[in-house]
């Protein structure tokens, strides 16, 4: 079967394989930088919003029911302009779900948009049917407007299902950081930067009894990089003719989209006001491509992770800065009672230049109680033995050499919904090996796992605990430790620089 790749450019027919326009090749960025028509506000003027908590709207048989409606909103992002966004009830970043381990929640999406969808919880453990795969579409309620067509023109075998859907998320899992976001076959990288990403998170006993900071003190941090138009909209290659008229725009940018402007929860270099106490911030990198060295300056730069993809760790981690790829997560302590009252400390990112150099703004306000700590033994999360005998599976990430959509590949073979590229089983140990020309942050569905060795050496200081996601730089080798369980079915391994993603650069298995 023919898969036709132009979701990233969202039209067919362009002339390809031109590459004019410069790629980027530093060796920290797999991307092509998009500049804002806009021009960019102040950094450190606004609040740093925080993303609304999704309600229940039913309780049946232990099952918390939810509906989320994606529709179209018109928000301030930038002062004084408007954006037109994607949103999970309108909001970007759409509503934060906050659950506990052990109970099922049953949410029910419903599509208001002109454009199809599927939805993902990444880091989720959750059965095939909920899964979120790429071709299980939820088209618009009403059908797709008219002028409107599924490209491609290709048979693309999925449940599809008009209007809504109901997707049930067990969230039998310890306690973490997962986040939903789209995930429709071509079109992940477009609708997710239009604003289609939300938090999810799960709660359990054995992280409610440790002295973390809570309340007020526990602060979610959504970072993704945008560009905008003039007139405030969503700058991107598929949505802009200037940019598609453009020769060799296609094959820069499917390295990657990154913009010029940092959002933290959708609002650009905010600002927040802290005591000089602890804080526990949960970091995700929603961006499509870019990743960041956060690093904190006005005093000493020291972070405390506490937590990775797949939750806490067993002690505490120490770092000095925290290079984070696209969809990982790290659940970090920052004790701003090392810094006077009355002090700017500033998140800067150290990969970034000009105004990407720059994240947010933390404004030390005031003395205040502190009643938390960090334990020096976190959980009993355990670093797996690996086991003698043991499966072993390579994937190898290759991008494309030029606009041709044919040649993003894993193991050779671009994406193809119908083929499973493995059968593991369940309850059973592996040991995959990810292996790289470019950056390649490498994600897979259902289970975490565990980094054995990056480079032929041990894991790097950003690999502990479990993870879902892990940042396979240029040309390396890195080695996991995985087991799925519980659950029968196709799932997917993928990069997750979300352009790749859409140049077909995932891979289906089938759990058995
Ligand atoms: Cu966050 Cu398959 O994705
Ligand atoms: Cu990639």
């Amino acid at each position: 079967m023919t898969l036709s790749r132009r979701g990233f450019l969202g039209v067919a027919g362009m002339a390809v394989g031109l590459s004019g326009c410069g790629l980027d090749f530093k060796p920290s960025q797999a991307g092509e930088l998009l500049k804002s028509q806009a021009p960019l506000p102040e950094a450190f003027a606004v609040p740093l919003p925080i993303p609304s908590v999704a309600k229940p709207i039913r309780t049946a048989n232990g099952v918390d029911h939810y509906r989320i409606t994606q529709r179209k909103a018109q928000l301030e992002i930038l002062p004084g302009l408007r954006t037109e966004v994607l949103g999970y009830d309108g909001q970007f970043p759409g509503p934060t779900f906050d659950v506990r381990s052990g109970r099922t929640i049953a949410v029910e999406q419903v599509n208001q948009l002109d454009v199809p969808t599927v939805v993902h919880l990444h880091g989720g453990h959750t059965p095939s049917a909920s899964d979120g795969w790429p071709t299980d579409l939820v088209n618009p309620v009403g059908g797709m407007p008219s002028g409107h067509q599924h490209h491609g023109g290709h048979a693309m075998p999925g449940d599809v299902r008009e209007g809504r859907r109901t997707y049930t998320y067990p969230n039998e899992q310890r306690a973490a950081t997962l986040w939903y976001h789209d995930h429709r076959m071509d079109f992940t990288a477009p609708q997710v930067y239009r604003g289609l990403v939300g938090l999810h998170l799960i709660r359990d006993a054995e992280e409610e009894a440790l002295p973390l900071p809570a309340g007020d003190r526990e602060v979610p941090l959504v970072i993704a990089d945008r560009a905008f138009e003039a007139d405030g909209s969503f700058r991107y290659p598929a949505l802009d003719p200037t940019l598609m008229s453009t020769p060799g725009v296609e094959s820069a940018y499917m390295e990657g989209v990154v913009g010029d402007v940092i959002l933290v929860n959708g609002a650009p270099w905010p600002v927040l006001e802290v005591d000089a106490a602890r804080y526990r911030f949960r970091i995700l990198n929603a961006s499509n491509a870019r990743r960041y060295e956060l690093h904190l300056e006005g005093g000493p730069s020291r972070f405390v992770q506490i937590g990775s993809d797949g939750g806490l760790l067993d002690k505490p981690i120490e770092h000095e800065s925290l290079v984070i790829a696209p969809a990982e997560r790290f659940d970090v302590i920052i004790d701003f009672s090392q810094y006077a009252v009355g002090s700017d400390v500033t998140l800067v990112n150290r990969l970034g230049s000009g105004s990407t150099a720059q994240v947010m703004r933390f404004k030390v306000a005031r003395a205040a109680k502190d009643d938390s700590a960090i334990p020096a033994k976190l959980s009993s999360y355990q670093v797996v033995e690996t086991p003698k005998r043991v499966v072993r599976r390579q994937w190898r990430f290759r991008k494309g050499a030029s606009g041709s959509h044919a040649d993003w590949s894993i193991n050779g073979r671009a994406f193809d919904p119908s083929r499973m590229e493995a059968r593991p089983r369940l309850g059973e140990y592996e040991i995959w090996s990810f292996v790289t020309d470019v950056h390649h942050p490498v994600h897979v569905h259902l289970s975490p796992f565990q980094v054995l060795s990056r480079g032929g050496a041990k894991p790097g200081p950003y690999d502990a605990g479990w993870k879902d996601t892990v940042d396979v730089r240029p040309s390396e080798v890195v080695e996991v430790l995985i087991k799925f369980t519980a659950h029968k079915g196709k799932y997917m391994i993928h990069c997750h620089n979300l352009e790749h993603e859409d140049m077909a650069m995932m891979a289906a298995f089938e759990t058995i």
